[in-house]
């Protein structure tokens, strides 16, 4: 038998909450000769027990149904899947301790971070020196930091002389412009990168167009190559997580390859501000095409795009943003070899010129990737109209 001061103390609860339990039932105390109250084994088990579905989330209330054999099923099983989410949760801090201590590799913690927190991310690595665009590169790439700047110039040499940033073709930009259902008169581009879709926008659409990207050399370059459009298009250097214009500014709003760059997600939350009631989103992004892609192309697109997902879960939350689906189509076969293609002779031409090149490496292994695509993922097109 315990005293209840001993009793508190093995189960660390003050006296008042022991007495305050014993008024809900939850103990029964037995007055003794000398009128102290005396406590059973079976009081004992009982706290321990109540502690026990306390942590687990129950209130006394239910412990107290639960010790009488009275709790309804469908409560358990509602704790039971908030516990299980707690304990994801946990998991995920103790993996990104660990990869903090050096435990896991680097890269676990990039990808981590990367998806409980983008921006604090992106802001890491730009105090760690990068420059925002690096930055965003190294977000998906997670190299090891200590090679990026030789990193960065052979990507740049490689990528400096091709054509397109991304998979993509004009044939597709067409295809999703003629599937817009309004006569847009502000057109907002972001990540134009070399302006392709830019001039198709220019040439058949009546709007003012703003294309921006944060790269300013390219700016610099396509504000001269659109002489020509001068008093239609203006590009500005800006980043697509900070976009200097005041919310409903446009009635259309472009991006092919880049919303992936902020989180295509995070994407539709923040740009649905800057359209006017009505207004259109097209968006492209890389998707699943199949529920049961390949070990390899799983692997290799965990680690380079953390954040792909499906056509219908991009739908998913392309809705719960607050946006009407009005097509949605993934580019042609002939739009992925227009990119992969010279990628590929490119790589093949500079390759000896740059031995034990990372980057060289990493885009090989990208290349491999590609022709083992076999319809596994595409690169879809989204046209949303804000709802
Ligand atoms: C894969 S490319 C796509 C370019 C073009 N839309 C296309 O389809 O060819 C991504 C573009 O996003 C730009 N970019 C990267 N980070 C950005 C940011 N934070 N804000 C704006 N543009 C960014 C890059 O400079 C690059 O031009």
């Amino acid at each position: 038998m315990y005293r209840i001061s001993q009793l508190g103390e093995l189960v660390g609860l003050s006296r008042t909450t022991l007495l305050y339990y014993e008024k809900l039932g939850l103990i029964n105390g037995k007055r003794m000769d000398n009128g102290y109250r005396a406590y059973s084994d079976m009081d004992l088990q009982r706290l321990r027990l109540i502690q026990q579905l306390q942590s687990g989330g129950l209130t006394l209330k239910e412990c107290k149904a639960c010790l009488e054999a009275k709790v309804e099923r469908q409560i358990l099983a509602e704790r039971l899947k908030q516990l299980d989410q707690e304990i994801a949760q946990k998991q995920q801090s103790r993996d990104l301790l660990a990869a903090l201590l050096g435990e896991k590799p680097l890269t676990d913690w990039h990808e981590m971070l990367d998806k409980v927190a983008p921006d604090a991310h992106i802001d890491w690595l730009i105090k760690q020196g990068f420059s925002e665009t690096d930055a965003q590169r190294l977000r998906w790439l997670s190299k090891d930091m200590n090679t990026h700047d030789t990193y960065m110039a052979d990507f740049y040499r490689i990528f400096d002389v091709l054509e397109r940033r991304g998979p993509g073709s004009k044939a597709d930009t067409l295809t999703a412009l003629g599937k817009v259902p309004i006569d847009a008169k502000t057109i907002l581009e972001i990540g134009c990168g070399l302006g392709i879709a830019t001039r198709l926008l220019a040439e058949q659409s009546s709007a003012q167009i703003t294309a921006i990207d944060n790269d300013q050399e390219a700016i610099n370059e396509l504000q001269a190559k659109f002489d020509d459009y001068a008093d239609k298009v203006r590009f500005e250097c800006a980043s697509m997580t900070d976009l200097p214009f005041t919310e409903q500014s446009f009635d259309l709003i472009w991006s092919e390859g880049s919303a992936y760059i902020m989180g295509v997600n995070n994407a539709f939350k923040q740009w649905r501000n800057l359209l006017k009631d009505g207004g259109v989103l097209v968006v492209s992004d890389l998707v699943w095409a199949t529920d049961k892609p390949s070990e390899a192309s799983q692997l290799f697109w965990s680690s380079e795009y953390p954040d792909m997902t499906t056509v219908s879960e991009r739908i998913a939350q392309a809705k719960s943003a607050g946006y009407q689906v009005v097509d949605t189509f993934p580019i042609s076969d002939a739009a992925w070899d227009e990119y992969y293609r010279p990628l590929a002779l490119q790589v093949a031409a500079v390759k000896a010129e740059m031995p034990n090149s990372q980057a060289v490496k990493d885009i090989e292994r990208e290349l491999e990737n590609y022709a083992q695509r076999n319809q596994q993922f595409d690169y879809q097109m989204f046209i949303l109209v804000k709802a």
